[in-house]
Protein backbone atom coordinates (compact mmCIF):
# COMPACT_ATOMS: atom_id res chain seq x y z
CA UNK A 1 0.00 0.00 0.00
CA UNK A 2 1.21 3.80 -0.53
CA UNK A 3 1.44 5.65 2.10
CA UNK A 4 0.62 8.69 0.13
CA UNK A 5 -2.67 7.30 -1.06
CA UNK A 6 -3.59 5.97 2.38
CA UNK A 7 -3.36 9.92 3.68
CA UNK A 8 -5.41 11.01 1.14
CA UNK A 9 -8.07 8.25 1.80
CA UNK A 10 -10.96 8.45 4.39
CA UNK A 11 -9.05 7.37 7.11
CA UNK A 12 -7.01 10.22 8.67
CA UNK A 13 -3.60 9.59 9.60
CA UNK A 14 -4.27 9.94 13.52
CA UNK A 15 -6.63 6.97 13.52
CA UNK A 16 -4.34 4.72 11.82
CA UNK A 17 -3.73 2.53 14.32
CA UNK A 18 -7.73 1.58 14.50
CA UNK A 19 -6.91 -0.21 10.77
CA UNK A 20 -3.89 -1.80 12.54
CA UNK A 21 -4.70 -6.04 13.11
CA UNK A 22 -1.86 -8.38 14.77
CA UNK A 23 -1.61 -11.63 12.91
CA UNK A 24 0.33 -14.42 14.58
CA UNK A 25 2.82 -15.63 11.48
CA UNK A 26 2.34 -18.82 10.23
CA UNK A 27 5.84 -21.46 10.09
CA UNK A 28 4.80 -20.84 6.17
CA UNK A 29 6.03 -17.23 6.85
CA UNK A 30 8.85 -17.33 8.74
CA UNK A 31 11.22 -16.57 6.33
CA UNK A 32 9.07 -13.79 5.04
CA UNK A 33 8.82 -12.35 8.59
CA UNK A 34 12.35 -12.63 9.44
CA UNK A 35 13.15 -10.63 5.62
CA UNK A 36 10.73 -8.39 6.73
CA UNK A 37 12.79 -7.75 10.03
CA UNK A 38 16.06 -7.25 8.81
CA UNK A 39 15.05 -4.62 5.90
CA UNK A 40 13.38 -2.96 8.90
CA UNK A 41 15.87 -3.06 10.94
CA UNK A 42 18.42 -2.08 8.50
CA UNK A 43 15.93 0.94 8.10
CA UNK A 44 17.12 2.12 11.11
CA UNK A 45 17.86 5.99 11.69
CA UNK A 46 21.49 6.59 12.83
CA UNK A 47 23.04 3.82 10.45
CA UNK A 48 22.41 0.13 10.73
CA UNK A 49 21.07 -0.89 14.02
CA UNK A 50 21.71 -4.47 13.10
CA UNK A 51 25.82 -3.89 13.12
CA UNK A 52 25.93 -2.02 16.16
CA UNK A 53 26.31 0.80 13.76
CA UNK A 54 28.20 -0.44 11.04
CA UNK A 55 27.65 0.77 7.33
CA UNK A 56 25.04 -0.11 5.40
CA UNK A 57 26.63 -0.87 2.82
CA UNK A 58 27.85 -4.17 5.16
CA UNK A 59 23.97 -5.12 4.72
CA UNK A 60 24.07 -7.61 1.51
CA UNK A 61 26.87 -9.21 3.01
CA UNK A 62 25.05 -10.20 6.48
CA UNK A 63 21.94 -10.34 4.67
CA UNK A 64 21.62 -14.54 4.60
CA UNK A 65 23.21 -15.25 7.98
CA UNK A 66 21.22 -13.12 9.20
CA UNK A 67 17.65 -14.05 8.14
CA UNK A 68 19.45 -17.76 9.03
CA UNK A 69 20.14 -17.34 12.39
CA UNK A 70 16.71 -15.12 13.22
CA UNK A 71 15.17 -18.31 12.51
CA UNK A 72 17.35 -20.20 15.52
CA UNK A 73 17.07 -16.86 17.74
CA UNK A 74 13.07 -16.93 17.30
CA UNK A 75 12.86 -20.71 17.51
CA UNK A 76 9.91 -21.44 20.14
CA UNK A 77 9.17 -17.44 20.24
CA UNK A 78 6.05 -15.77 19.03
CA UNK A 79 6.14 -13.81 15.89
CA UNK A 80 3.43 -11.44 14.90
CA UNK A 81 3.08 -9.28 12.16
CA UNK A 82 0.84 -6.16 12.43
CA UNK A 83 -1.06 -5.61 9.39
CA UNK A 84 -2.49 -2.30 7.68
CA UNK A 85 -5.33 -4.26 5.30
CA UNK A 86 -2.94 -6.72 3.60
CA UNK A 87 0.42 -4.90 4.25
CA UNK A 88 2.98 -5.59 7.27
CA UNK A 89 3.71 -1.87 8.60
CA UNK A 90 4.62 -4.04 11.64
CA UNK A 91 6.31 -6.93 13.49
CA UNK A 92 7.24 -8.14 16.43
CA UNK A 93 8.79 -10.95 18.87
CA UNK A 94 7.53 -12.47 22.33
CA UNK A 95 9.17 -14.86 24.81
CA UNK A 96 7.13 -15.92 28.09
CA UNK A 97 9.12 -15.49 30.84
CA UNK A 98 8.58 -16.74 34.71
CA UNK A 99 6.83 -13.05 35.53
CA UNK A 100 7.37 -11.25 32.24
CA UNK A 101 6.73 -10.88 29.21
CA UNK A 102 9.80 -10.06 26.78
CA UNK A 103 9.67 -8.55 24.01
CA UNK A 104 12.41 -10.24 21.59
CA UNK A 105 12.09 -7.72 18.26
CA UNK A 106 9.77 -5.05 17.43
CA UNK A 107 10.18 -2.94 14.73
CA UNK A 108 7.81 -0.70 11.84
CA UNK A 109 8.33 -0.03 8.10
CA UNK A 110 10.13 2.97 7.62
CA UNK A 111 7.16 4.75 5.64
CA UNK A 112 4.84 3.64 8.33
CA UNK A 113 7.12 5.38 11.26
CA UNK A 114 5.46 7.92 13.52
CA UNK A 115 2.27 7.26 13.41
CA UNK A 116 2.41 5.43 16.39
CA UNK A 117 2.56 1.79 15.50
CA UNK A 118 5.70 0.88 18.06
CA UNK A 119 3.11 2.39 20.70
CA UNK A 120 -0.04 0.18 19.50
CA UNK A 121 2.20 -2.93 19.41
CA UNK A 122 3.53 -2.24 23.13
CA UNK A 123 -0.26 -1.77 24.39
CA UNK A 124 -0.99 -4.85 22.69
CA UNK A 125 2.38 -7.09 24.78
CA UNK A 126 0.68 -4.99 27.46
CA UNK A 127 -2.76 -6.34 27.41
CA UNK A 128 -1.18 -10.11 26.76
CA UNK A 129 0.92 -9.91 29.82
CA UNK A 130 -1.74 -9.24 31.88
CA UNK A 131 -3.38 -12.13 30.31
CA UNK A 132 -1.11 -14.30 30.78
CA UNK A 133 -0.47 -13.14 34.36
CA UNK A 134 2.57 -11.52 34.04
CA UNK A 135 4.21 -8.83 36.27
CA UNK A 136 6.10 -7.16 33.82
CA UNK A 137 7.05 -6.37 30.57
CA UNK A 138 10.87 -6.49 29.52
CA UNK A 139 13.10 -5.87 26.25
CA UNK A 140 16.47 -4.96 25.53
CA UNK A 141 17.43 -1.85 23.81
CA UNK A 142 20.72 -1.17 22.16
CA UNK A 143 22.52 2.06 23.48
CA UNK A 144 23.03 3.85 20.00
CA UNK A 145 19.52 3.57 19.63
CA UNK A 146 18.03 6.26 20.63
CA UNK A 147 15.03 6.18 18.66
CA UNK A 148 13.56 3.73 20.11
CA UNK A 149 14.63 4.38 23.57
CA UNK A 150 12.20 7.03 23.34
CA UNK A 151 9.34 5.40 22.19
CA UNK A 152 9.78 2.61 25.47
CA UNK A 153 10.92 6.15 28.19
CA UNK A 154 7.45 7.64 26.63
CA UNK A 155 5.87 4.44 27.55
CA UNK A 156 6.94 3.54 30.87
CA UNK A 157 9.80 1.56 30.22
CA UNK A 158 12.55 2.04 33.23
CA UNK A 159 16.61 0.95 33.19
CA UNK A 160 16.79 -2.47 34.95
CA UNK A 161 20.41 -3.63 33.74
CA UNK A 162 23.15 -1.53 31.94
CA UNK A 163 24.96 -3.92 29.83
CA UNK A 164 27.87 -3.33 27.25
CA UNK A 165 26.08 -2.37 24.03
CA UNK A 166 22.66 -2.13 25.62
CA UNK A 167 20.07 -1.35 28.39
CA UNK A 168 17.40 -3.82 29.54
CA UNK A 169 14.19 -1.68 30.27
CA UNK A 170 11.47 -3.48 31.93
CA UNK A 171 7.91 -1.79 33.05
CA UNK A 172 5.59 -2.78 35.56
CA UNK A 173 2.05 -3.60 34.31
C1 LIG B 1 11.94 2.68 16.92
C2 LIG B 1 10.67 2.35 16.11
C3 LIG B 1 10.19 0.96 16.46
C4 LIG B 1 9.60 3.40 16.48
O1 LIG B 1 8.37 3.05 15.84
P1 LIG B 1 7.22 4.13 15.59
O2 LIG B 1 6.00 3.41 15.19
O3 LIG B 1 7.73 5.18 14.68
O4 LIG B 1 7.05 4.77 17.07
P2 LIG B 1 5.78 5.60 17.61
O5 LIG B 1 5.13 6.30 16.46
O6 LIG B 1 4.92 4.72 18.44
O7 LIG B 1 6.52 6.68 18.54
C5 LIG B 1 6.04 7.03 19.83
C6 LIG B 1 6.85 8.20 20.35
O8 LIG B 1 8.23 7.85 20.51
C7 LIG B 1 9.06 8.97 20.12
N1 LIG B 1 9.79 8.63 18.87
C8 LIG B 1 9.56 7.63 18.00
N2 LIG B 1 10.47 7.63 17.01
C9 LIG B 1 11.28 8.67 17.25
C10 LIG B 1 12.40 9.20 16.56
N3 LIG B 1 12.87 8.67 15.45
N4 LIG B 1 13.01 10.29 17.09
C11 LIG B 1 12.56 10.87 18.22
N5 LIG B 1 11.48 10.40 18.93
C12 LIG B 1 10.86 9.32 18.44
C13 LIG B 1 8.11 10.12 19.85
O9 LIG B 1 7.93 10.80 21.08
C14 LIG B 1 6.86 9.41 19.42
O10 LIG B 1 5.68 10.17 19.64
P3 LIG B 1 5.30 11.36 18.60
O11 LIG B 1 5.45 10.80 17.22
O12 LIG B 1 3.87 11.67 18.96
O13 LIG B 1 6.25 12.47 18.87
C15 LIG B 1 10.96 2.47 14.58
O14 LIG B 1 11.63 3.69 14.32
C16 LIG B 1 11.77 1.31 14.03
O15 LIG B 1 11.22 0.31 13.60
N6 LIG B 1 13.14 1.45 14.03
C17 LIG B 1 14.02 0.38 13.50
C18 LIG B 1 13.98 -0.89 14.34
C19 LIG B 1 14.24 -0.62 15.80
O16 LIG B 1 15.09 0.19 16.15
N7 LIG B 1 13.50 -1.34 16.68
C20 LIG B 1 13.65 -1.25 18.11
C21 LIG B 1 14.60 -2.29 18.58
S1 LIG B 1 14.83 -2.26 20.35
Amino acid sequence: MDIKKFQKGAIALKDIRRSLLVKPVRKSEHLSFNWREFSFFNNSEHGSVLFFGSSRSLAPLAFLPYILSLELIFFRRKRYFVKLKQQAVGLFVLREKHDALYISSLAVAPEFRRFGIATYILSYAEKLARRLGKQRLELSVLKLNTAAQRVYRKFGFMKKEEKKWSYVLSRKI
